[in-house]
Parts: C-alpha cells; sequence; structure tokens
C-alpha cells in the first residue's frame, strides 16, 4: 500500500510525525489498543490551538484508523495554496462545509508556516499583495531555489492563535494567493470583516467548524483498526 505522505501537498511539507509517534507510545504503554491515531491526531490540533492561545472544544472520540489510504485522494482532496475563491468554495463544499465555514476553517493560518515554493509567485509577481510586505518576505524566498524555506502565514503574531490573519487580508498581506482571495473584493470580504472586527465569533465558528471536521465519516465500531504504530497499518 502506497501512503499518502508522499501526495503533493503532503510530500515535504507536513511534519511532526515523531510528536504522534510519542504520545502513541505513551498511550500504548498506559493502555495498550485502544486509543486510535486518528483520535491523537483530533486532540493535538485542539490541545495545539489551547496552547497558543485560542479557543477549547470538546473532541468526540472513539475513531479507529484506517487499514487502506489514497495517495490519488489526497491529490485531489487537499486544496491548492492556488485556488481561486470559487475553487476554495467548491473545494469545502464538496465536504459539506459553507463558505462561512471555509473562512473560519482558514483562520488557522493564523499559526503555523509556509514553504517558499508555495508563494514565490505570489511574492514576485502577485496583485493584491502590499508591497512592502512582498519585499520583506523576499529576503527569505528567492526567485530561484530555497524552495523549502519557511515563512509565517501569519506575519503579525505567527505563534498566537488568534485574529490578526484577518486583519492582514485587510492590508493585502496574506502569504498565500488562496489566504488573499478571501478577502479580494468577493463574496468573503465581509465574513473577513467580520472577524477581523470580532475576534469572539471567529473563535467560536472555528470552533464549531472543526468539530464538524473532525466528524466527516470517521471509522467506528468495528471498522478500521487501532494501530499500535501509527506509522502503519497492524
Ligand atoms: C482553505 C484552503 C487551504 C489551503 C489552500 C491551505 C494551504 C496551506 C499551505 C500551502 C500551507 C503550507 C504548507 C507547506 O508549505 O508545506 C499550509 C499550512 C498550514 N495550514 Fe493550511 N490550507 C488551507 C486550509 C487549512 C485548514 C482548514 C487548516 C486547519 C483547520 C489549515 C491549517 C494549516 C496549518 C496549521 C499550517 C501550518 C503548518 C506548519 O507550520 O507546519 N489549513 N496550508
Ligand atoms: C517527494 O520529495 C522528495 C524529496 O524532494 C522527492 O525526491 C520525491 O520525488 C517526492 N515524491 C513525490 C511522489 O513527489
Ligand atoms: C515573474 O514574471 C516574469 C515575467 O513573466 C517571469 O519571467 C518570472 O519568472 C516570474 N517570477 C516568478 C517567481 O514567478
Amino acid at each position: 500500500m502506497t501512503g499518502e505522505k508522499t501526495a503533493g501537498p503532503n510530500n515535504n511539507s507536513v511534519r511532526g510525525y515523531e510528536v504522534i509517534d510519542t504520545i502513541k507510545s505513551q498511550l500504548e504503554n498506559l493502555c495498550p489498543g485502544v486509543v486510535s491515531c486518528a483520535d491523537i491526531v483530533a486532540v493535538a490540533a485542539r490541545d495545539s490551538v489551547v496552547a497558543l492561545g485560542g479557543p477549547s472544544w470538546n473532541v468526540l472520540v472513539g475513531r479507529r484508523d484506517s487499514t487502506t489510504a489514497s495517495l490519488n485522494a489526497a491529490n485531489s482532496n487537499i486544496p491548492a495554496p492556488t485556488l481561486s475563491l470559487s475553487g476554495l468554495i467548491s473545494a469545502f463544499s464538496n465536504k459539506g462545509f459553507t463558505a462561512k465555514e471555509m473562512v473560519a476553517l482558514s483562520g488557522s493560518h493564523t499559526i503555523g508556516q509556509a514553504r517558499c515554493t508555495t508563494f514565490r509567485t505570489r511574492i514576485y509577481n502577485g496583485t493584491l499583495i502590499d508591497s512592502t510586505f512582498a519585499t520583506s518576505v523576499q529576503a527569505n524566498c528567492p526567485s530561484t531555489g530555497g524552495d523549502n524555506n519557511l515563512s509565517p502565514l501569519d506575519t503579525t503574531s505567527p505563534t498566537s492563535f488568534d485574529n490578526a490573519y484577518f486583519k492582514n487580508l485587510q492590508s493585502r498581506k496574506g502569504l498565500l494567493l488562496s489566504d488573499q482571495q478571501l478577502f479580494s473584493g468577493g463574496s468573503t470580504d465581509s465574513q473577513v470583516n467580520a472577524y477581523s472586527s470580532n475576534s469572539a465569533t471567529f473563535t467560536t465558528d472555528f470552533a464549531n467548524a472543526m468539530v464538524k471536521m473532525g466528524n466527516l465519516s470517521p471509522l467506528t465500531g468495528t471498522n478500521g483498526q487501532i494501530r499500535k504504530n501509527c506509522r502503519k497499518t497492524n
């Protein structure tokens, strides 16, 4: 079986697998065969947001782990940072999310980093970008080479889970083209303005959308398995 780690959006991108391994090995020592890797990821996502000052939510648990994988599905379902607003709306609609939920979930880009290769075209040749911001990001993202150099998705407060991401969009300082699409004169501008001026509505909508995302057709009951090692099936 080919896993999904080398799918285009994941390859050289997703990291932190060793953190999940550490949690899993501690759980297997204390209580073997009970807590799935899928539940570990869902709880770790919540705890990471809380640790950086964001909202908390109750994670429903009882997910089981997959015995299959689909490189093709990962390639076709994960939205690209080059998507237009209508492309973003339809990618999330395909999973049952409204445009408003898509904007709320995108607010997770208030933390974390992206590789130069994902935003190079925007910072050199993009429109709807603050020129001072573009120049400053170019310093660590050359026009050729340095593909894996990282820049924060939220230039203002990269390690705080706050609503600065939406304020950045209002001043054309979204790092990814897909970020700036949310505030580009289209139908989601008003939602960006709302989250920018009211952090509490952002955090409430974000938490609710995270619960919904975590409940997208999980394996339960006797489907799937509880992996012993999150890197492979039993
Ligand atoms: C709206 C469509 C989305 C697009 C096009 C998108 C795209 C991206 C890209 C290109 C990166 C940088 C990856 C790299 O350079 O290796 C990234 C990072 C990140 N994304 Fe998204 N994303 C989207 C939605 C989301 C959602 C819904 C979440 C979670 C709720 C999320 C959470 C994150 C986080 C936390 C990072 C930083 C990871 C790190 O620093 O290791 N993104 N995203
Ligand atoms: C994943 O990235 C590595 C390192 O850059 C590369 O050698 C490999 O060809 C990539 N795999 C796929 C499937 O793109
Ligand atoms: C920017 O556009 C110019 C002219 O089309 C092109 O030569 C150059 O390769 C582009 N640079 C990037 C980083 O996209």
